[in-house]
């Protein structure tokens, strides 16, 4: 089995990459933690709790931090809706949220383990920059870094800004620069990771009660991605499911390629702030720290999302 930890912000996608992380028993999930970004902390952990107990997992799940580093905290609502999932409610959760804060929960997670974990990260990074602040110690526990964020080319919340990396460039800025190998599925490979609203039908058509909230869900995300300027220009009847790429990398990186280079957070700047520098060209000479996607094998993607929902409403 393979050993990870999930820090994300559910989020619509983020629940969506957990059904494909819960679809795969060869990923030992040993701890899942919240942050703010397409929602409030209250409204991430709140998902994350339900979430996971309709999906019948016994995982614990513990609270972040409540804010970004110093950004005033903007959340996705118009993107993700008022629950932060499409709207589409879970029945009241059996699990009780860890009586370990994240960090700390991260912390002995990763020192306790005799094996190096894989970190997957879907949300704003906070939570993991706070961490190897505080506990540098920690770094050569982690294998890797597998993080949905960040644009070579273009933005979704400004015209150079992903969300992700903008909700709190300084967190992102301190894992950027750690020296822990990252993988980064950013908007240059997660916009390839679509579903369209045929393979949606496909999927309600599956008959469970989770395929048809799970296509109430995309089916809202499209509707938003269509008010908001959040979503690639040409989206009209397709949806990137951003998140799972991070988790689908950890399974399968034969379905991705990508390029080492040096990626750099701009922390201020009048238009530019948290945008990702992404150096494919080595124009800085700066060293590599991390492997940025940039193609996927869409097809085999989406049948590996099938899969997951399939299995997960048979379970
Ligand atoms: C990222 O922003 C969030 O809205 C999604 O969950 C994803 O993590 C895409 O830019
Ligand atoms: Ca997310």
């Amino acid at each position: 089995t393979i050993p990870v930890i999930i820090d994300c912000d559910p989020g619509i996608d983020d629940v969506m990459a957990l059904t494909l992380a819960f679809a795969h028993p060869e990923l030992d999930i040993k701890l899942i933690t919240t942050e703010p970004g397409n929602q409030t902390q209250e409204k991430t952990i709140h998902n994350a709790l339900t979430f996971t107990s309709y999906m019948k997992k016994n995982i614990e799940i513990a609270r972040g931090l409540d804010k970004p580093f110093f950004r005033k905290l903007e959340i996705a609502d118009k993107v993700h809706g008022e629950n932060g999932l499409g709207n589409v409610e879970f029945p009241e959760p059996t699990i009780q949220v860890s009586n370990r804060p994240a960090i700390e929960a991260m912390k002995e997670t990763l020192l306790s383990s005799n094996e190096q974990i894989i970190l997957i990260a879907t949300g704003p990074l906070t939570n993991v920059g706070a961490l190897l602040l505080a506990h540098p110690e920690v770094k050569s526990k982690i294998k890797y870094i597998s993080y949905m964020g960040g644009a070579a080319v273009g933005g979704n919340m400004s015209p150079t800004a992903e969300f992700n990396v903008y909700v709190d460039p300084h967190a992102a800025d301190i894992v950027f620069r750690s020296g822990i190998p990252i993988v980064m599925s950013g908007l240059d490979v997660t916009h390839k990771a679509y579903v369209t609203i045929e393979e949606i039908n496909e999927m309600e058509a599956i008959g469970s009660d989770f395929a048809s909230k799970v296509s109430q869900m995309l089916r809202f995300y499209i509707h938003s991605a269509k008010q908001t300027a959040f979503h690639a220009p040409n989206f009209e009847n397709q949806i990137h499911l951003h998140d799972l790429c991070a988790v689908s990398y950890v399974l399968t990186p034969e379905l991705f390629e990508g390029d080492n280079c040096h990626v750099a957070v701009e922390l201020e700047g009048k238009y530019t702030a948290g945008t990702t520098i992404v150096d494919y060209a080595q124009q800085t000479g700066l060293p590599h720290n991390m492997k940025v996607l940039h193609t996927i094998n869409r097809e085999k993607f989406v049948e590996q999302f099938f899969h997951a929902v399939k299995q997960m409403s048979a379970d």
